[in-house]
């Protein structure tokens, strides 16, 4: 069995948002292998962050693969223009689309990574109808709407049991997690199957600097046996 790294999605959201540039690069030199965009609309979620034109400025500046994480309650109607302003992948709220079906096979059809999420009180079996569809989940340990919250324990079995449908099904999509994720929690998380961890407060408002906490992240999270 191939042994592959852990993805590590620096969020965006912890930054310096005077100084955003820089911040992305440093995650870059540091070996990030994604920047993820947290897209609040104040109404999916009690917050406003930041959307379309930062997404187009940080398009300018990284190779690396920007991921928007939207966090909003029309998804359909800004998808496309996510994509022109130079997202590689998407990722929408289950809870957010009632015709979910219909809005994956959009983002499909706009050329980029489909994503579905799930917040903490919403089952895995959520997923059940879409496994095919989709290139990554995101389970939510922490109720979106703001950074530096409190890693939710309960929702450990969840990611193993979205782990054991993707296997089951045969799926290559990544399983992400979001929220509360820094070196004490990565390994629980991947040990229950997580194969990508977002990381915002504990990468960039780490006190030894955000190459050392990318590295104690990877460290800890250790690698994933390939499964396929
Ligand atoms: C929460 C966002 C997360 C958040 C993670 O709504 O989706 O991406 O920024 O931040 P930390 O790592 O600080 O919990
Ligand atoms: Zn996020």
């Amino acid at each position: 069995m191939a042994i592959r790294p852990i993805k590590i999605a620096p969020s965006i959201l912890a930054a310096d948002f005077a100084h955003l540039g820089d911040a992305v690069a440093k995650v870059a030199a540091a070996g990030a292998d994604a920047i993820h965009v947290d897209v609040m609309d104040g109404h999916f979620v009690p917050n406003i962050s930041i959307g379309i034109p930062v997404v187009r400025c940080l398009r300018r500046v990284t190779d690396l693969p920007i991921d928007a994480h939207l966090m909003i309650s029309d998804p359909m109607g800004y998808a496309s223009a996510f994509v022109e302003a130079g997202v590689d992948g998407l990722t929408v709220h289950v809870e957010g689309a009632p015709h979910l079906h219909r809005l994956l096979q959009h983002i499909r059809g706009l050329g980029v990574r489909v994503g579905v999420s799930l917040n903490p009180a919403t089952p895995a079996i959520a997923l059940s109808e879409i496994l095919n569809d989709i290139d990554l989940v995101l389970v939510m340990t922490v109720n979106p709407g703001f950074g530096g919250q409190m890693f939710i324990e309960s929702v450990l079995p969840k990611i193993r049991q979205v782990r054991e449908m993707l296997d089951q099904a045969h799926s290559p999509a990544e399983l992400e997690v979001d929220g509360g994720i820094g070196p004490e929690t990565a390994k629980r998380v991947v040990d229950a199957g997580a194969t990508m961890l977002v990381s915002g407060t504990a990468i960039f408002d780490a006190p030894r600097g955000i190459s050392a906490a990318i590295e104690a992240i990877r460290q800890a999270a250790g690698n994933e046996q390939e499964r396929r």
